[in-house]
């Protein structure tokens, strides 16, 4: 790691072109958004008044139309104060802002550390690095991880800790709305959803002088349950059903909650995870916080059996159990990628 150079050290030296080992093959650059004919709207979910069960049916309609036609969605009124959010926002920018060796303190390629700091996917493996500095600790429940969080800047604990409290509290709201939209009992998996695992990925997208030849992160899709994600401004871009890319566009004060391969597992497939990328920008850095969920770690995820009957139901079971633990296994010595990991 002592030849480390990151996507942040780049845009610091103000390079006027990209290294080679961040140039994409042409045919996997952004360059090209296609645009459907058709286009239909991405849904936005407002959740306010969700205990109201007049509400709640309505909202719990609108999920599962999104999730069956998009694979996500995005949340606004879901409770989580925009202060809460703005602090989150700016303990990142001020841990990114660090000078680059006590940043490295943290560095590691290692998927099972706890926190880390990086850049890239994973910087030992990937062909080609993606424009991007994270830093991805464990969140939940709280107190086991906060005493391992960066320590500078000094708010960082407390504001980045507050804003990944409130979203596992949305977490545990949005998968009850989701296993109902299923027709699953809502307290589904209620131990598993509770005792999960909360990840947080804090990215930063440097500004690029040549954004169209390379991504902020490659397209794939993620483990999980469903992963929560603040956006400073637009960049996200998800994979429609006509194989499309298409933009998800930035809403002030919302969230994007995407599903991941778990959820299509237990749908048995009636929900797709979404594949999705993030393209960078010339201009200014653009900054995410994610928030990744999934069921506790050693509890194997299969289809619902409710989701799979054989006597009246037309689907057959499409896929195999997998853990949490299994899957970082997996990913610590593959390639992520959903069409490998998801095969049966
Ligand atoms: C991710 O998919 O992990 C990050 C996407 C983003 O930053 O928008
Ligand atoms: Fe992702």
């Amino acid at each position: 790691a002592s030849s480390f150079t990151s996507a942040m050290n780049l845009d610091q030296q103000g390079v006027s072109s990209i290294p080679q080992r961040y140039v994409l093959p042409p045919s996997q650059r952004p360059n090209i958004i296609h645009h459907d004919e058709h286009v239909l709207p991405l849904p936005i979910i407002d959740l306010s008044d969700f205990h109201d069960q007049s509400r709640r049916y309505q909202i719990i309609n609108e999920i599962r139309n999104a999730c069956k036609e998009f694979g996500f969605f995005q949340v606004i009124n879901h409770g989580i104060d925009q202060s809460a959010i703005n602090e989150a926002l700016k303990a990142a920018e001020e841990f990114f802002n660090l000078p680059h060796e006590e940043k490295m303190c943290l560095f590691s390629d290692d998927v099972h550390k706890p926190v880390r700091y990086g850049t890239s996917l994973n910087h030992a493996r990937d062909e080609v690095f993606c424009w991007r500095d994270f830093i991805k600790h464990y969140s939940h429940p709280l107190s086991d991880w906060l005493h391992l969080w960066p320590s500078n800047p000094p708010s960082y604990r407390k504001n980045m800790g507050n804003y990944a409290e409130a979203v596992q509290d949305l977490q545990t709201k949005l998968m009850e709305m989701i296993f109902e939209s299923l027709g699953l009992n809502p307290s589904y998996l209620e131990e598993e959803v509770n005792g999960g695992s909360q990840l947080l990925a804090v990215n930063c997208y440097p500004a690029c002088p040549e954004p169209e030849l390379t991504l902020g992160i490659h397209p794939h899709s993620d483990y999980g349950s469903i992963t929560v994600l603040l956006q400073t401004r637009s960049g996200l871009e998800f994979k429609n059903k006509n194989n499309n890319w298409e933009a998800v566009p930035l809403v002030e004060g919302g969230l994007v909650v995407q599903l991941g391969d778990q959820m299509e597992v237990l749908s048995n497939g009636v929900y797709k995870s979404v594949i999705h990328r993030a393209t960078v920008n010339v201009d200014k850095k653009r900054f995410s916080i994610v928030s990744l969920h999934s069921f506790a770690m050693d509890k194997k995820i299969g289809p619902a059996k409710e989701l799979v009957d054989d006597d009246h139901h037309q689907l057959p079971k499409c896929y195999n159990e997998f853990s949490f633990s299994e899957f970082l296994h997996f990913i610590s010595n593959n390639d992520i990628t959903k069409e490998r990991f998801l095969d049966t």
